[in-house]
């Protein structure tokens, strides 16, 4: 096995993590690559949020696929706990490191087997994973829903039976249940009303408190990022573009990309007053992005050099951000 986790070793390291797929683009034309993430680099320590955002087809969900080991990297490397995922790992190392990441969908739905009572649904991982006795399971499980605000006479129900933001507390008990070091969450709170949203922010915090969890929490809405992160990473067509603390970037966006999102968000803008910046045109394709930094045809800021030099990720008032202008 690799060496032994030690007290600095963060939870979840990714080091220049990049993912592409192949795609086809008709009989005759050669494939052509898409980078869905590309080279992308960060911590995670216990008990604390890293918020993921950007636009549309930025690469989140593609990352989110990465960290749970749902997918393999093309390239770069993920380590839990100090251990390289790649690495040689026999069934249970395998199992175990999966174990350590569980992942909270947008649609708690299709996260949960129609078939199968809410204490079944919540007490299969602890079967297959370990050796509790049917009692023990029974009262972790009942524990755990009385923590996620579920009444006992709900675990004999199914998942239809729920609204969704009830069904939203199952799906995230089940990713808790077996105490896993990090959740990823992917735009967990999208499909829920405004009212139910907070309750599940909250609920997501509750627990982070009660266990230590890292959350790696993805969101395109600014709000629900300003109430949960401690910490913000800004992507833009694959890469990081702005990286640091929420304090900091939320009170001073540097990147023009972060400018922007930051000053579309309504309530956002209305505590302080800034002026909406707009962000010109379409994401470009990811088949054929931009040459040098990937946003300079949308930014108000460009000049000929971003076009052809893709500015590396530097540090620029207590956090990273990818901008030669600045
Ligand atoms: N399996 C795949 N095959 C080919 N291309 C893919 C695949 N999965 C994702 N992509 C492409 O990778 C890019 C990133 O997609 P991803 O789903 O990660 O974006 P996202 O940031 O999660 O978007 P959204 O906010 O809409 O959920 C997109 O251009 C997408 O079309
Ligand atoms: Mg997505």
């Amino acid at each position: 096995m690799t060496r032994p986790a030690t007290d600095t070793t963060p939870l979840l390291q990714a080091d220049q993590l990049t993912r592409h797929y192949e795609v086809s683009r008709g009989w005759f034309s050669p494939k052509a690559t898409v980078r869905a993430l590309d080279g992308v680099s960060f911590r995670l320590e216990a008990g604390r949020t890293l918020a993921v955002v950007g636009e549309s087809g930025c690469g989140k969900s593609t990352l989110a696929r990465a960290l749970t080991l749902i997918e393999t990297p093309t390239s770069g490397q993920l380590r839990i706990r100090g251990q390289d995922t790649a690495g040689p790992h026999t069934r249970a190392e395998r199992q175990a490191l999966r174990r350590e990441v569980q992942m909270v969908f947008q649609n708690p739905y299709a996260a949960l087997n129609p078939r199968k009572t809410i204490a079944a649904t919540l007490a299969e991982p602890l079967l297959i994973n370990t050796r509790l006795s049917a009692a023990e399971r029974q009262a972790r499980v009942a524990a755990l829903a009385a923590q996620v605000g579920l009444r006992p006479e709900h675990l004999r129900r199914y998942p239809h039976m729920f609204s969704g933001g009830q069904r939203q507390r199952i799906a995230i008990a089940r990713a808790m249940v077996l105490q896993p070091g990090i959740v990823v969450a992917d735009e967990p709170t999208s499909a829920l009303d405004l009212s139910i949203q907070a309750q599940i922010l909250n609920l997501f915090m509750d627990l982070q408190q009660a266990f230590g969890t890292g959350y790696v929490f993805i969101s395109h809405n600014l709000s629900v990022v300003e109430h949960v992160a401690d910490d913000v990473m800004v992507m833009y067509l694959g890469r990081v573009v702005e990286h640091g603390s929420k304090q900091r970037i939320f009170a001073q966006p540097r990147h023009p990309y972060t400018q922007a999102l930051i000053s579309a968000t309504p309530a956002l803008r209305a505590a302080d007053r800034r002026v909406r910046i707009p962000i010109h045109g379409e994401l470009p394709s990811p088949l054929r992005p931009p040459s040098g930094c990937a946003f300079h045809q949308r930014c108000a800021l460009a000049i000929p050099r971003c076009a052809e030099q893709r500015p590396a990720l530097r540090e620029i008032d207590g956090r990273l951000v990818a901008c030669d202008v600045l």
